[in-house]
Protein backbone atom coordinates (compact mmCIF):
# COMPACT_ATOMS: atom_id res chain seq x y z
CA UNK A 1 0.00 0.00 0.00
CA UNK A 2 1.89 3.33 -0.99
CA UNK A 3 2.99 5.21 1.78
CA UNK A 4 0.00 8.15 1.51
CA UNK A 5 -2.86 5.77 1.05
CA UNK A 6 -3.84 5.63 4.95
CA UNK A 7 -3.51 9.23 5.89
CA UNK A 8 -5.50 10.64 2.80
CA UNK A 9 -8.26 7.99 3.45
CA UNK A 10 -8.79 9.35 6.86
CA UNK A 11 -8.54 12.87 6.16
CA UNK A 12 -11.30 11.97 3.10
CA UNK A 13 -13.74 11.52 6.39
CA UNK A 14 -12.15 14.79 8.50
CA UNK A 15 -14.94 17.17 9.08
CA UNK A 16 -12.38 20.13 9.39
CA UNK A 17 -10.18 19.74 6.56
CA UNK A 18 -13.49 19.37 4.30
CA UNK A 19 -15.03 22.77 5.50
CA UNK A 20 -11.78 24.18 5.02
CA UNK A 21 -11.23 23.38 1.69
CA UNK A 22 -15.09 23.05 0.39
CA UNK A 23 -15.08 26.72 1.22
CA UNK A 24 -12.33 27.53 -1.50
CA UNK A 25 -14.05 28.16 -4.85
CA UNK A 26 -14.67 24.53 -7.13
CA UNK A 27 -12.65 25.90 -9.94
CA UNK A 28 -9.10 24.47 -8.40
CA UNK A 29 -7.57 22.31 -11.89
CA UNK A 30 -7.31 19.46 -10.00
CA UNK A 31 -11.24 19.56 -9.06
CA UNK A 32 -12.41 20.28 -12.50
CA UNK A 33 -10.10 17.06 -13.71
CA UNK A 34 -12.14 15.16 -11.77
CA UNK A 35 -15.97 16.73 -11.13
CA UNK A 36 -17.98 18.11 -13.88
CA UNK A 37 -19.23 21.35 -12.36
CA UNK A 38 -21.36 22.12 -9.61
CA UNK A 39 -25.01 22.40 -11.09
CA UNK A 40 -27.43 19.97 -12.88
CA UNK A 41 -26.87 22.22 -16.03
CA UNK A 42 -22.79 21.23 -15.97
CA UNK A 43 -23.47 17.78 -15.34
CA UNK A 44 -25.76 17.67 -19.04
CA UNK A 45 -23.14 20.02 -20.50
CA UNK A 46 -20.31 17.29 -19.64
CA UNK A 47 -22.64 14.44 -20.52
CA UNK A 48 -23.40 15.85 -23.94
CA UNK A 49 -19.84 16.14 -24.75
CA UNK A 50 -18.78 12.59 -23.25
CA UNK A 51 -21.74 11.29 -25.60
CA UNK A 52 -21.16 12.99 -28.63
CA UNK A 53 -18.04 11.45 -28.70
CA UNK A 54 -19.57 7.66 -28.31
CA UNK A 55 -19.13 7.03 -24.62
CA UNK A 56 -22.12 6.04 -22.24
CA UNK A 57 -22.23 8.11 -19.17
CA UNK A 58 -23.00 7.18 -15.41
CA UNK A 59 -23.70 10.39 -13.06
CA UNK A 60 -23.28 10.85 -9.42
CA UNK A 61 -24.27 13.37 -7.54
CA UNK A 62 -21.54 13.70 -5.00
CA UNK A 63 -22.48 13.93 -1.22
CA UNK A 64 -22.27 10.75 0.99
CA UNK A 65 -23.01 10.23 4.99
CA UNK A 66 -26.20 12.51 5.13
CA UNK A 67 -26.34 13.80 8.96
CA UNK A 68 -30.19 15.03 8.75
CA UNK A 69 -33.69 13.20 6.38
CA UNK A 70 -34.09 16.92 5.23
CA UNK A 71 -30.87 16.71 3.18
CA UNK A 72 -31.32 13.29 1.75
CA UNK A 73 -34.73 14.75 0.44
CA UNK A 74 -33.06 17.46 -1.35
CA UNK A 75 -30.81 15.05 -2.55
CA UNK A 76 -33.79 12.73 -3.88
CA UNK A 77 -34.86 15.74 -5.32
CA UNK A 78 -31.30 17.08 -7.30
CA UNK A 79 -31.25 13.37 -8.83
CA UNK A 80 -35.04 13.55 -9.85
CA UNK A 81 -34.68 16.73 -11.71
CA UNK A 82 -31.46 15.55 -13.15
CA UNK A 83 -33.16 12.55 -14.82
CA UNK A 84 -35.98 15.14 -15.68
CA UNK A 85 -32.91 17.04 -17.19
CA UNK A 86 -31.35 13.82 -18.95
CA UNK A 87 -34.74 13.31 -21.06
CA UNK A 88 -35.26 16.68 -22.16
CA UNK A 89 -32.10 17.01 -23.67
CA UNK A 90 -32.34 13.38 -25.37
CA UNK A 91 -29.68 11.70 -23.38
CA UNK A 92 -31.65 9.38 -20.96
CA UNK A 93 -30.85 6.49 -23.59
CA UNK A 94 -26.52 7.33 -22.83
CA UNK A 95 -26.69 8.31 -19.62
CA UNK A 96 -27.50 6.71 -15.98
CA UNK A 97 -27.13 7.51 -12.84
CA UNK A 98 -25.11 6.17 -10.01
CA UNK A 99 -26.80 6.48 -6.00
CA UNK A 100 -24.39 6.57 -2.77
CA UNK A 101 -27.38 5.18 -0.71
CA UNK A 102 -25.62 6.97 2.24
CA UNK A 103 -26.46 10.66 0.38
CA UNK A 104 -30.22 9.43 0.45
CA UNK A 105 -29.93 8.91 4.10
CA UNK A 106 -29.12 4.94 4.96
CA UNK A 107 -26.67 5.46 7.63
CA UNK A 108 -29.19 8.01 10.01
CA UNK A 109 -29.37 6.51 13.24
CA UNK A 110 -33.29 6.32 12.99
CA UNK A 111 -34.87 4.54 10.30
CA UNK A 112 -32.12 5.01 7.87
CA UNK A 113 -32.38 2.21 6.29
CA UNK A 114 -36.29 2.46 5.34
CA UNK A 115 -35.68 6.03 4.49
CA UNK A 116 -32.77 4.92 1.74
CA UNK A 117 -35.01 2.76 0.51
CA UNK A 118 -38.16 4.64 -0.31
CA UNK A 119 -35.70 7.76 -1.57
CA UNK A 120 -33.58 5.14 -3.78
CA UNK A 121 -37.06 3.64 -4.86
CA UNK A 122 -37.95 7.21 -5.77
CA UNK A 123 -34.91 7.50 -7.88
CA UNK A 124 -35.48 4.47 -9.62
CA UNK A 125 -38.99 4.85 -10.91
CA UNK A 126 -37.57 8.27 -12.33
CA UNK A 127 -35.14 6.58 -13.84
CA UNK A 128 -37.45 3.92 -15.56
CA UNK A 129 -39.97 6.62 -16.55
CA UNK A 130 -37.37 8.01 -18.93
CA UNK A 131 -35.81 5.03 -19.96
CA UNK A 132 -32.60 4.59 -17.98
CA UNK A 133 -31.29 2.59 -14.74
CA UNK A 134 -29.25 3.85 -11.70
CA UNK A 135 -26.57 1.59 -10.30
CA UNK A 136 -26.07 1.73 -6.80
CA UNK A 137 -22.35 3.08 -5.48
CA UNK A 138 -20.78 0.68 -2.70
CA UNK A 139 -19.47 2.42 0.08
CA UNK A 140 -17.41 1.09 3.33
CA UNK A 141 -18.28 -2.76 4.35
CA UNK A 142 -20.29 -1.75 7.02
CA UNK A 143 -22.71 -0.72 4.34
CA UNK A 144 -22.19 -3.84 2.10
CA UNK A 145 -24.97 -6.05 3.54
CA UNK A 146 -27.92 -2.92 3.92
CA UNK A 147 -26.75 -2.42 0.34
CA UNK A 148 -27.48 -5.57 -1.16
CA UNK A 149 -30.63 -5.72 1.19
CA UNK A 150 -31.88 -2.65 -0.53
CA UNK A 151 -30.80 -4.15 -4.17
CA UNK A 152 -32.82 -7.20 -3.98
CA UNK A 153 -35.91 -4.92 -2.72
CA UNK A 154 -35.44 -2.51 -5.50
CA UNK A 155 -35.19 -5.46 -7.85
CA UNK A 156 -38.23 -6.73 -7.34
CA UNK A 157 -40.01 -4.13 -9.80
CA UNK A 158 -37.30 -2.58 -11.30
CA UNK A 159 -34.79 -5.61 -12.08
CA UNK A 160 -32.07 -3.11 -13.92
CA UNK A 161 -30.69 -1.60 -11.26
CA UNK A 162 -26.94 -2.30 -10.81
CA UNK A 163 -24.95 -2.36 -7.76
CA UNK A 164 -21.44 -2.40 -7.45
CA UNK A 165 -18.98 -4.93 -5.76
CA UNK A 166 -15.66 -4.25 -4.59
CA UNK A 167 -12.65 -7.25 -5.22
CA UNK A 168 -10.66 -6.14 -1.65
CA UNK A 169 -13.13 -7.50 0.31
CA UNK A 170 -12.97 -11.07 1.14
CA UNK A 171 -16.79 -11.81 0.61
CA UNK A 172 -17.12 -10.38 -3.17
CA UNK A 173 -16.28 -13.89 -4.56
CA UNK A 174 -19.29 -15.01 -3.05
CA UNK A 175 -21.31 -12.28 -3.41
CA UNK A 176 -20.14 -12.25 -7.15
CA UNK A 177 -21.56 -15.86 -7.52
CA UNK A 178 -24.90 -14.88 -6.20
CA UNK A 179 -24.91 -11.87 -8.64
CA UNK A 180 -24.23 -13.66 -11.47
CA UNK A 181 -27.80 -14.20 -12.68
CA UNK A 182 -29.76 -13.20 -16.37
CA UNK A 183 -30.71 -9.20 -16.05
CA UNK A 184 -28.02 -8.71 -13.13
CA UNK A 185 -26.06 -5.30 -13.65
CA UNK A 186 -22.98 -5.72 -11.05
CA UNK A 187 -19.59 -3.23 -11.51
CA UNK A 188 -16.63 -4.39 -10.55
CA UNK A 189 -14.67 -2.16 -8.66
CA UNK A 190 -11.21 -2.93 -6.97
CA UNK A 191 -12.33 -0.78 -3.39
CA UNK A 192 -11.34 2.76 -2.50
CA UNK A 193 -11.96 2.80 1.30
CA UNK A 194 -9.48 2.30 4.09
CA UNK A 195 -10.65 -1.32 5.17
CA UNK A 196 -9.07 -3.51 8.22
CA UNK A 197 -7.46 -6.59 7.55
CA UNK A 198 -9.97 -8.65 8.90
CA UNK A 199 -12.44 -7.79 5.92
CA UNK A 200 -10.05 -6.39 2.79
CA UNK A 201 -7.02 -7.31 1.38
CA UNK A 202 -4.69 -5.08 1.62
CA UNK A 203 -2.24 -5.92 -1.25
CA UNK A 204 -2.23 -4.49 -4.42
CA UNK A 205 -1.45 -7.88 -6.46
CA UNK A 206 -3.57 -10.03 -3.98
CA UNK A 207 -6.47 -7.31 -5.01
CA UNK A 208 -5.69 -7.56 -8.34
CA UNK A 209 -5.86 -11.38 -8.10
CA UNK A 210 -9.05 -11.27 -6.30
CA UNK A 211 -10.51 -8.62 -9.34
CA UNK A 212 -9.27 -11.33 -12.14
CA UNK A 213 -11.57 -14.53 -10.02
CA UNK A 214 -14.68 -12.20 -9.28
CA UNK A 215 -14.65 -11.24 -13.13
CA UNK A 216 -14.48 -14.61 -14.15
CA UNK A 217 -17.44 -15.47 -12.19
CA UNK A 218 -19.44 -12.33 -13.72
CA UNK A 219 -17.88 -12.84 -17.33
CA UNK A 220 -18.78 -16.90 -16.98
CA UNK A 221 -22.64 -16.12 -15.43
CA UNK A 222 -25.60 -15.03 -16.81
CA UNK A 223 -26.09 -11.11 -15.78
CA UNK A 224 -23.78 -8.21 -17.60
CA UNK A 225 -20.32 -7.27 -16.29
CA UNK A 226 -19.37 -3.60 -15.91
CA UNK A 227 -15.74 -3.87 -15.70
CA UNK A 228 -14.82 -0.55 -13.82
CA UNK A 229 -10.86 -0.04 -13.65
CA UNK A 230 -8.56 2.31 -15.64
CA UNK A 231 -5.64 -0.46 -14.89
CA UNK A 232 -4.70 -1.71 -18.34
CA UNK A 233 -3.45 -5.13 -17.11
CA UNK A 234 -6.79 -5.98 -15.77
CA UNK A 235 -8.83 -4.36 -19.30
CA UNK A 236 -6.93 -6.76 -20.91
CA UNK A 237 -7.62 -9.69 -19.31
CA UNK A 238 -11.61 -8.91 -19.35
CA UNK A 239 -11.54 -8.43 -22.95
CA UNK A 240 -10.02 -12.31 -23.16
CA UNK A 241 -12.13 -13.50 -20.60
CA UNK A 242 -15.24 -12.36 -22.51
CA UNK A 243 -14.01 -13.48 -25.81
CA UNK A 244 -13.34 -16.35 -24.15
CA UNK A 245 -17.01 -16.58 -22.37
CA UNK A 246 -18.46 -16.39 -26.02
CA UNK A 247 -19.52 -12.41 -24.94
CA UNK A 248 -19.81 -10.21 -27.96
CA UNK A 249 -19.37 -6.78 -27.39
CA UNK A 250 -22.53 -4.83 -25.76
CA UNK A 251 -23.15 -8.13 -23.48
CA UNK A 252 -20.76 -6.19 -20.71
CA UNK A 253 -18.74 -2.63 -20.73
CA UNK A 254 -15.81 -1.27 -19.74
CA UNK A 255 -16.09 2.04 -17.11
CA UNK A 256 -13.95 4.36 -15.95
CA UNK A 257 -13.71 7.89 -13.66
CA UNK A 258 -14.34 11.63 -15.78
CA UNK A 259 -10.71 12.42 -16.22
CA UNK A 260 -8.51 9.30 -15.69
CA UNK A 261 -7.47 7.94 -19.07
CA UNK A 262 -9.76 9.86 -21.04
CA UNK A 263 -7.30 9.08 -24.06
CA UNK A 264 -8.03 5.04 -23.39
CA UNK A 265 -11.59 5.71 -22.58
CA UNK A 266 -11.78 7.08 -26.97
CA UNK A 267 -9.85 4.28 -28.12
CA UNK A 268 -12.21 1.50 -26.39
CA UNK A 269 -15.46 3.14 -27.70
CA UNK A 270 -13.86 3.65 -31.23
CA UNK A 271 -13.27 -0.63 -30.86
CA UNK A 272 -16.84 -0.76 -30.28
CA UNK A 273 -16.56 -1.51 -26.52
CA UNK A 274 -19.50 0.54 -24.55
CA UNK A 275 -17.09 2.29 -22.75
CA UNK A 276 -19.08 4.29 -19.68
CA UNK A 277 -17.72 7.20 -18.33
CA UNK A 278 -18.82 8.35 -14.33
CA UNK A 279 -19.05 11.34 -13.83
CA UNK A 280 -19.43 13.31 -10.27
CA UNK A 281 -21.10 17.06 -10.44
CA UNK A 282 -21.92 19.25 -7.30
CA UNK A 283 -20.24 21.24 -4.64
CA UNK A 284 -19.50 18.74 -2.23
CA UNK A 285 -16.53 16.60 -3.62
CA UNK A 286 -14.48 16.78 -0.79
CA UNK A 287 -14.18 13.47 0.18
CA UNK A 288 -14.60 12.13 -3.40
CA UNK A 289 -11.42 13.97 -4.33
CA UNK A 290 -9.34 12.64 -1.40
CA UNK A 291 -10.03 9.46 -2.88
CA UNK A 292 -8.81 9.56 -5.85
CA UNK A 293 -5.85 11.16 -4.38
CA UNK A 294 -5.74 8.26 -2.36
CA UNK A 295 -5.22 6.16 -5.56
CA UNK A 296 -2.44 8.61 -6.89
CA UNK A 297 -0.68 10.70 -4.15
CA UNK A 298 1.52 12.10 -7.07
CA UNK A 299 -1.59 14.19 -7.76
CA UNK A 300 -1.74 15.32 -4.24
CA UNK A 301 1.42 17.74 -4.90
CA UNK A 302 -0.38 19.39 -8.05
CA UNK A 303 -3.54 19.81 -6.16
CA UNK A 304 -1.94 21.63 -3.43
CA UNK A 305 -0.42 23.66 -5.91
CA UNK A 306 -3.33 24.33 -7.66
CA UNK A 307 -4.99 25.76 -4.22
CA UNK A 308 -2.01 28.06 -3.21
CA UNK A 309 -2.10 29.84 -6.92
CA UNK A 310 -5.86 30.21 -6.95
P1 LIG B 1 -5.31 1.31 -9.95
O1 LIG B 1 -5.61 2.20 -8.80
O2 LIG B 1 -4.27 0.26 -9.78
O3 LIG B 1 -4.95 2.23 -11.20
C1 LIG B 1 -4.57 1.71 -12.46
C2 LIG B 1 -4.03 2.87 -13.29
O4 LIG B 1 -5.07 3.82 -13.52
C3 LIG B 1 -2.95 3.69 -12.58
O5 LIG B 1 -1.69 3.13 -12.77
C4 LIG B 1 -3.11 5.04 -13.24
O6 LIG B 1 -2.53 5.02 -14.52
C5 LIG B 1 -4.60 5.15 -13.41
N1 LIG B 1 -5.25 5.81 -12.25
C6 LIG B 1 -5.96 5.19 -11.27
N2 LIG B 1 -6.44 6.11 -10.40
C7 LIG B 1 -6.00 7.30 -10.82
C8 LIG B 1 -6.20 8.62 -10.34
N3 LIG B 1 -6.92 8.89 -9.25
N4 LIG B 1 -5.62 9.65 -11.02
C9 LIG B 1 -4.92 9.40 -12.15
N5 LIG B 1 -4.70 8.16 -12.66
C10 LIG B 1 -5.24 7.13 -12.00
N6 LIG B 1 -14.84 2.27 -5.44
C11 LIG B 1 -15.64 1.91 -4.40
O7 LIG B 1 -15.13 1.55 -3.33
N7 LIG B 1 -17.00 1.96 -4.53
C12 LIG B 1 -17.62 2.31 -5.70
O8 LIG B 1 -18.85 2.34 -5.78
C13 LIG B 1 -16.80 2.66 -6.80
N8 LIG B 1 -17.34 3.03 -8.00
C14 LIG B 1 -16.51 3.16 -9.09
C15 LIG B 1 -17.07 3.36 -10.36
C16 LIG B 1 -16.26 3.40 -11.47
C17 LIG B 1 -16.87 3.56 -12.82
C18 LIG B 1 -14.84 3.28 -11.32
C19 LIG B 1 -13.93 3.29 -12.52
C20 LIG B 1 -14.29 3.14 -10.07
C21 LIG B 1 -15.12 3.09 -8.95
N9 LIG B 1 -14.56 2.96 -7.68
C22 LIG B 1 -15.40 2.64 -6.63
C23 LIG B 1 -13.10 3.21 -7.44
C24 LIG B 1 -12.28 1.93 -7.51
O9 LIG B 1 -12.55 1.11 -6.41
C25 LIG B 1 -10.78 2.24 -7.52
O10 LIG B 1 -10.43 2.88 -6.33
C26 LIG B 1 -10.33 3.10 -8.69
O11 LIG B 1 -10.99 2.75 -9.87
C27 LIG B 1 -8.81 2.93 -8.95
O12 LIG B 1 -8.53 1.57 -9.21
P2 LIG B 1 -8.09 0.99 -10.64
O13 LIG B 1 -8.86 -0.27 -10.87
O14 LIG B 1 -8.22 1.99 -11.69
O15 LIG B 1 -6.60 0.52 -10.44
Amino acid sequence: MPLLRRPLLALARSERVRHTLTTLPVATSMVRQYVAGETTDDAVAATRSLVDDGLAVTIDHLGEDTVEPEQAERTTRVYLDLLDALAAHGLARRAEVSLKLSAVGRTLPRDGYALALENAHRVVEAARAVGTTVTLDMEDHTGVDDTLAILRELRRDHPSTGAVLQAYLHRTEGDARDLAYEGSRVRLCKGAYDEPASVAMRDADEIDRAFVRSLRILMAGQGYPMVATHDPRLIRIASSLASRHGRHQGTYEFQMLHGIRPVEQRRLAEDGETMRVYLPYGTDWYAYLTRRLAERPANLSLFLTSLVSQ
